[in-house]
């Protein structure tokens, strides 16, 4: 197995700094911290000035890569120009970046508010859902991940995740759509069993009148977990049978990186009520977004504010972003490059008798390690050391799931055929280093 990685001096310095100014909850991957310092494209560089191969892009966020020239140039000149005005004027940059999303959401989505993350954009959207409804319970997934704020990290279902101090009221949890770990495997009984427990959970730990149904399309931070095929619509018929609206997380799934689609929802024909928007949605500038049908959006009058949602410069790079993707149809390339590192991937599988599962869609693919296929025991030593042993071989990657024991891959979705390959052949370095 791996050995620690040892560290250089610049970053060994940087890291002790680290642990003296900050919360220790800023806590970066690795035994040995990798302090970065400049990127471009899916390169970046060490504080040493190594270069890293980047499959992770900053948890899924720089959608075009690092340092894009579009989104550079257009943040650079919109910092020159107007950098802060705060929502109480009217910015054509924030009204442009509305109509360019709502270009491209399902069905009725039209009206935006902007925030700074993806944990705002989930609490504006829960707070819209209560509103319009008049009703206040929030069916969630277990192992959901959904931010870090009180309610959010209570929404989130993983008890590592959560704040400290018990659950905040009004949340409840159905039975997440896991099929590699459901009693009924991912066959055809597998969607009726995800939605008999969400049937259930409504009629026995709510007042059957939840405001809404709130999921991830694909489970991130758990693992990758992408439903049975037909879930969501069935989901989202039960919550609207019961008068609550659905609300899809598309703060790590969206933006073409499950392939063919801009949203992960659209692949399964559903229109969400609400949703919500982070991460790859300006190439890594701080940028929440909240997308509502006109009529839920109506309902929430105010006051309320957002000193820097709809900041020029965040807009200007969330407008360069879209443009951008839009050109480069980032949706077909993502199926396209997903496909191949998705090849790889299986490879791996069929090589190593610890890679229990290999799943996800475009470019957010995800394996998960086990102990053996048998007993499927998830491994989490061994997660730990392929990432380790990643590094060594100067490639970054994710991990995720309850145990840590899910190698998370979400690449710009700009990458090339050859910077994937070379990722792919970097990957399988890395397991033969863990292997043993
Ligand atoms: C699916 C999902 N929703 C919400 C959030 C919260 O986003 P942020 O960290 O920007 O607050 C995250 C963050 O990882 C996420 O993965």
């Amino acid at each position: 197995m791996q050995t620690a990685f040892e560290m250089e001096p610049r970053a060994r310095a940087l890291t002790a700094d680290q642990k003296d100014y900050l919360f220790p909850w800023v806590r970066p991957y690795y035994s040995e911290p990798l302090a970065l310092s400049s990127g471009e494209g899916v390169w970046v560089r060490d504080v040493e000035g190594d270069e890293y191969l980047d499959l992770f892009a900053g948890i899924l966020t720089t959608s075009l890569g690092h340092c894009h020239p579009a989104v550079l140039d257009a943040v650079g000149t919109q910092m020159g120009k107007l950098g802060h005005t705060s929502a109480l004027y009217v910015t054509e940059g924030q009204i442009e970046a509305a109509r360019s999303l709502a270009e491209i959401t399902p069905g009725a989505l039209r009206s935006t508010c902007f925030t700074n993350s993806g944990t705002e954009a989930v609490e504006s959207a829960i707070a819209a859902a209560r509103l319009y409804t008049g009703q206040h319970e929030i069916v969630a997934l277990r192992l959901a991940y959904s931010g870090r704020s009180t309610l959010t990290s209570h929404m989130t279902a993983q008890g590592a995740w959560r704040l400290p101090g018990g659950g905040v009221d009004g949340v409840v949890h159905a039975r997440s759509p896991y099929s590699y770990r459901s009693p009924v495997g991912g066959g055809p009984e597998a969607t009726s069993f995800f939605i008999d427990d969400l049937v259930e959970v409504i009629e026995t730990t709510t007042g059957g009148k939840p405001a809404a149904f709130f999921a991830e399309t694909i489970q991130g931070v758990a693992g990758v977990i992408v439903p049975p095929p037909d879930y969501f619509q069935q989901a989202a018929e039960v919550i609207r049978s019961y008068g609550g609206l659905f609300i899809s997380d598309e703060v790590q799934a969206g933006f073409g990186r499950s392939g063919e689609q801009w949203f992960a929802i659209q692949h399964w024909g559903v229109e969400p009520d609400l949703m919500v928007m982070a991460k790859g949605i300006a190439n890594g500038y701080p940028v929440g977004a909240t997308v509502a049908r006109p009529e839920i959006a109506e309902t929430w009058q105010g006051p309320s504010i957002s000193t820097y949602g709809g900041n020029p410069i965040s807009m200007a790079a969330m407008r360069a972003t879209l443009d951008v993707m839009k050109s480069e149809n980032v949706p077909s390339r993502a199926a396209e490059r997903g496909a191949q590192l998705r090849a790889g991937l299986e490879a791996l599988r069929s090589s190593y008798g610890w890679i229990g599962d290999v799943r996800g869609m475009g470019l957010m693919q995800g394996i998960e390690i086990v102990t053996d296929r048998e007993s499927k025991t998830p491994d989490g030593d061994r997660t730990g050391a392929l990432l380790e042993a990643a590094r060594e071989e100067r490639l970054l990657i994710g991990r995720g799931g309850l145990n840590g024991h899910v190698i998370r891959i979400g690449p710009s979705l700009l990458i090339t055929e050859d910077e994937l390959a070379e990722g792919v052949r970097r990957l399988q370095s890395a397991c033969r280093r863990a292997d043993g």
